[in-house]
């Protein structure tokens, strides 16, 4: 095994063996044995070769000269206001699923820092009446779809964990009989981790006297994710054609959207991405465009003022498609593209903050300001492989579709309590819409299991909501 250590000792990581004497016979061995599982992977030189990299990288993005531009209207659409159109992909949408031809993947594997949840972020409780977890109004979600196409295929759910969040996540849907979904429909499958570094990407970072710190790598590990554990195969095996991406902290998301889906079958395209309006020019928001003509996602911090300040004809904003993160691929693209996009992917650098052994006091420390970095990989990153015209983009209602939890209760933004009024708001615009007299101050949580999206609920015409937080199963 001292292999092991000339191996990282050779790429300047001598620091994580300053404490080798002192550890026990066992302890040496299961360090050396888990800096051995991370070598065999990558090795430490690589590992420094593509933090370095990813330091370069932003710094050549924050002096891009790359020419960006809105979608071509071919790219663009909308469903604001063109409920037609959106009839006519949901059928399209519907179809496909009753065949079994549509897939879901859920983006699980985050450790939700921000929200500082002790449990994975799906399995977090919003405070609505009910109670229910994130994973809960998710699965409700599947069932009702599957009862409304009444087809004999389940709805396959990939459930992306990562080595922090996979144990309790299987877990809590064993204890919750997978939501009366079938087991059989499940399957949990592992992104990978990545060691992290110091601020200078030169150091790696011991969480313990026997492990380095590592987290996961990035939602744009799916990818590799999908590779290591045969989801292509598996799609294959059951015919799935289309497949339907999300984050698990989007409690708006139409999981397994048969609009999306449909969108994507009308105009056949390979990759199609959600939306919905920027809020303002200054909204701190990634935004679909193109640069140099090739889709992609921008950050706000790479737009110039008055890109962002621009009008189009109709008055709204130029660069207005606010990424959401929700995601349609057809199987043929990725039978193109799969192992591509691997070879390929670069990474990012994110600053954190990273609790750390130190072997000189023995002890974790608990840094205030950020104190190294952690590498991801960003699911964009694949959109300019794409042929523009293979490349959708269609435009939802912000209040239908997207309320991300991300911060912690009581925060400015994107936190427990927005979530649950985005979600009570919801049912309770679809209550009204369907002649219902919901008194003023009054929210109503509608069950994902009476209605999927508004459907199904004229047998409340004319009934009076008086008593706030009223459940509708
Ligand atoms: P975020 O990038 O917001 O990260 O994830 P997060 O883990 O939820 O929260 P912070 O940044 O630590 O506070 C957006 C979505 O991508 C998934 C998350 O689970 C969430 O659904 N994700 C993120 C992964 O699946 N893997 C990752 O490595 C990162």
């Amino acid at each position: 095994m001292t292999y092991i250590k000339e191996t990282y000792v050779d790429s300047n990581q001598q620091h994580l063996f300053e404490h080798f004497d002192d550890l026990t016979d066992v302890e040496q061995t299961e360090l050396l044995n888990n800096l051995k599982v991370i070598s065999d992977r990558i090795s430490p030189h690589k590992l420094v070769e593509d933090c370095q990299n990813a330091i370069a990288l932003s710094e050549t993005n924050k002096h891009s000269t790359s020419v960006i531009s809105s979608l071509p209207e071919s790219s663009y659409y909308s469903i604001i206001g063109n409920k037609k159109e959106e009839e006519e992909y949901r059928k399209l949408g519907l179809e496909a699923i009753s065949k079994g031809e549509v897939a879901v993947i859920l983006m699980a594997g985050g450790q939700g820092t921000r929200l500082g949840s002790s449990q994975p972020k799906g399995c977090y409780d919003i405070g609505l009446p009910s109670h229910k977890s994130l994973f809960q109004i998710q699965a409700e979600k599947i069932l009702r779809l599957q009862q409304l196409t009444g087809s004999k295929h389940d709805i396959p759910w990939y459930i992306m964990t990562s080595k922090p969040t996979r144990q309790t996540t299987e877990q809590y849907f064993k204890d919750n009989s997978y939501f009366n979904l079938k087991k059989s429909q499940i399957t949990f499958f592992n992104q990978g981790t990545l060691p992290a570094f110091d601020l200078n990407g030169e150091k790696l970072y011991l969480g313990s006297k026997t492990e380095l710190v590592e987290s996961p790598d990035g939602n744009g590990g799916l990818y590799r994710a999908m590779v290591e554990n045969n989801l292509l195969e598996d799609f294959h095996k059951k015919n799935i054609k289309h497949v339907y991406m999300y984050c698990v902290d989007n409690v708006l998301s139409k999981v397994a959207d048969p609009v999306f889906i449909g969108f994507a079958i009308k105009y056949n395209f390979k990759l199609a991405t959600k939306a919905v309006r920027k809020r303002d020019a200054a909204e701190s928001v990634g935004i679909i465009a193109t640069k140099d003509g090739k889709p992609c996602v921008i950050e706000y911090s790479e737009i110039s003022q008055e890109l962002s300040e621009a009008i189009d004809e109709t008055g709204l904003l130029k660069l207005r498609a606010a990424n959401i993160v929700n995601h349609y691929y057809s199987v043929e693209l990725f039978d193109q593209q799969l192992t591509n996009w691997c070879d390929n992917m670069v990474y990012h650098i994110a600053k954190k903050k990273i609790p750390y052994f130190d072997p000189k006091t023995g002890k974790i420390s608990k840094p205030t300001e950020p104190n190294g970095i952690k590498l991801e990989q960003f699911i964009f990153d694949v959109f300019p492989s794409v042929n523009i015209k293979d490349f959708g983009c269609l435009e939802v209602e912000r209040s239908h579709e997207f309320a991300p939890l991300k911060n912690a209760s009581g925060s400015a933004n994107d936190n427990p309590e927005t979530s649950r009024t985005a979600y009570m708001n919801l049912g309770t615009s679809w209550l009204k819409d369907s002649g219902a007299d919901v008194k003023d101050n009054v929210l109503v949580e509608v069950s994902g299991t009476l209605s999927y999206s508004g459907e199904n609920l004229q047998q409340y015409r004319g009934q009076i909501f008086d008593i706030n937080d009223t459940i509708l199963e």
